[in-house]
């Protein structure tokens, strides 16, 4: 998709404030996002910087949206006048987002363009999501950071990145024959999707439940499981038929693929 034909788009270029965003961005953000357009939403962006996207947004989602912007600087109390809920705080904070949601109720959707470092983008998810309602959305924008070392940002085991890889390890705990296991985010987030440079959080807590194996109780052929069968042109089909043996070579098999696989995680 051409960036420029996206709504994202047309509505950051009538943006009357300076904002930067990148290209990609656009068009995951129309896919996410237009099914809000013209709804009573509530919708927070953390990082206003020169105020550019907060009109972005106004174009985008239209005048029912209420469009709040966060930001540590209080010069941006300026955009009051248009029409923004405007809140000077830190995305890092609990107490500022205790606060926060106490005054808001559930919101549809956080955008994090703060200050993007792990403690701040982690953090941020922390608080907001169990504080979205169901079918709502956290952005968290410019994830890149999780690889860049220099004076902000610090690639380790403790980055975004890596914290949204335990995030999904805890979304398939849910499958039930995994022993069953209780992180707190594991019952709001309902899917990750992870773009370049940006990762979302769909929220919906009726669908993040513990999942249940459904039959349909239809007439069964009882067909055999082939799954740890030699198909008839592999080597070791060759040797179990030279040695007349019953053995599969299953976990020889499982040995040499773990093996071959090595390479696709370097
Ligand atoms: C990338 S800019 C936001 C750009 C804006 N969203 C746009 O698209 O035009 C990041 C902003 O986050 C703010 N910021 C940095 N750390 C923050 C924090 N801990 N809490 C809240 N805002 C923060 C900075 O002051 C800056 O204005």
């Amino acid at each position: 998709m051409n960036y420029k034909k996206t709504l994202t788009f047309k509505a950051f270029k009538k943006s009357k404030y300076f904002s930067l965003k990148y290209f990609n961005y656009f068009p995951i953000y129309d896919s996410l996002l237009t099914r809000f357009r013209n709804k009573k939403i509530i919708f927070v962006e953390i990082g206003v910087f020169s105020g550019g996207s907060l009109f972005m947004w106004r174009n985008f989602f239209g005048k029912k949206a209420k469009i709040i912007g966060i930001d540590l600087n209080p010069d941006i109390k300026r955009f009051e006048k248009y029409g923004f809920d405007i809140l000077i705080g830190d995305q890092s904070r609990e107490d500022f987002w205790n606060k926060f949601f106490k005054k808001y109720g559930k919101v549809d959707i956080v955008l994090d363009d703060g200050g993007h470092t792990n403690y701040q983008q982690i953090k941020t998810v922390n608080s907001c999501i169990p504080n979205i309602k169901d079918g709502g959305i956290l952005i968290t924008e410019d994830i890149h950071t999780s690889y860049i070392k220099d004076k902000w940002y610090n690639p380790s085991k403790y980055s975004f990145i890596n914290y949204t890889k335990k995030l999904i390890d805890d979304i398939n705990s849910r499958y039930p024959g995994l022993k069953k296991q209780n992180f707190s985010l594991n019952k709001y987030i309902y899917s990750i999707y992870n773009f370049e440079s940006i990762t979302v959080f769909n929220i919906d807590r009726k669908l993040s439940k513990m999942n249940k194996e459904v039959r349909n109780n239809k007439l069964s052929i009882n067909p055999k499981e082939f799954r740890a069968s030699l198909s008839e042109d592999s080597f070791f089909y060759k040797i179990k038929k030279f040695f007349n043996t019953k053995t599969n070579f299953t976990y020889l098999i499982f040995l040499i693929n773990s093996f071959k696989l090595m390479k696709f995680f370097k």
